[in-house]
């Protein structure tokens, strides 16, 4: 694995998902600066979680629709590590409702969240990707997006499927423009994981113990269980530790993307 000593940013790495990438890529070595929005509890909890495992954390406060707080931690980053070389942008947030429900505020929140975070952060990571290509030879850089099943084939709750869809044409775009850097873009696509999403306070262990029964009961996993944060994570650390993938998107899901689509005909 070439990640030992790598500088990452985890956007939303305070829990959920973004804290299993978090854990994973700093027992691989990684230096990990973890962002978070509302709870810095959470945020402090993984950092002390990498350092009792031996690794390097800072914690990395913004939220990632405001360009003056993304300025402002990457900036904190450069500051202590002196370079970034991997961006993944995990950050996000899901609420119901069909047309008729959802209000225009909701609609731009979404958005925001998911296409104007990411792109924020790209503008304000790239520039430093780039001087280090110059200086260095092999990769300059790897941005990994966290995007969703519900981003390929759309899904009931229209705002996030819609925004998680833009993220995968974005990934693309973004492969093309910064290929000649040597900067690799890619997108993951979960399934449904057990994390925090949809809930504005973190969950109890008791509750993630419940999404992983429901999964085993309900027969619409195919592999027979739900996603793990890890199962992203290693995702994220195989894209990491390849040098030739970029563009693409992968659906980490347990099946449950294909069953989905199979209903859906
Ligand atoms: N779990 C799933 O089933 C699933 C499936 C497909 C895709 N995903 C995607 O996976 C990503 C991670 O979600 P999760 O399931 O791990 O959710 P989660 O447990 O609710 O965690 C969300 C994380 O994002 C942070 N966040 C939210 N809004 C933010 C903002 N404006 N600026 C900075 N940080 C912000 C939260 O920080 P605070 O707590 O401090 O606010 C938290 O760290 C999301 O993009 C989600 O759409 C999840």
């Amino acid at each position: 694995m070439n990640i030992k000593g790598k500088v990452v940013i985890v956007t939303g790495g305070s829990r959920g998902i973004g804290r299993g990438i978090s854990l994973s890529l700093a027992k691989e070595g990684a230096k990990v600066a973890v962002n978070y929005h509302r709870h810095p509890e959470n945020a402090k909890d993984t950092a002390k979680k990498i350092e009792s495992l031996g690794g390097e954390a800072m914690i990395a406060s913004a939220d990632v629709t405001s360009s003056s707080q993304v300025k402002h931690m990457v900036a904190s980053v450069i500051d202590k590590w002196g370079r970034i070389d991997v961006l993944v942008n995990n950050a996000g947030h899901i609420a119901g409702g069909g047309l008729l429900d959802i209000t225009e505020e909701e609609w731009d929140k979404m958005m925001a969240v998911h296409l104007k975070g990411p792109f924020l952060c790209c503008k304000e990571v790239v520039p430093h990707m780039i001087k280090q290509r110059k200086d260095e030879k092999g990769w300059a850089g790897k941005i990994i997006n966290i995007s969703s099943v519900g981003g390929v084939a759309g899904q009931s709750v229209m705002h996030y499927c819609t925004a998680k869809g833009g993220l995968i044409t974005l990934t693309q775009s973004l492969a093309r423009h910064l290929a000649k850097f040597n900067i690799m873009v890619n997108v993951i696509a979960p399934g449904p994981t057990v994390s925090d999403l949809g809930s504005s306070e973190p969950n109890t262990e008791e509750k993630h113990e419940q999404k992983r029964k429901w999964a085993r009961e309900s027969g619409k996993f195919p592999l027979g269980r739900i996603g793990e944060p890890e199962d992203i994570a290693n995702a994220v650390l195989f894209l990491i530790s390849n040098d030739y993938i970029t563009g693409e998107t992968i659906s980490i899901s347990g099946g449950w993307g294909t069953l989905y689509n199979e209903l859906l005909m």
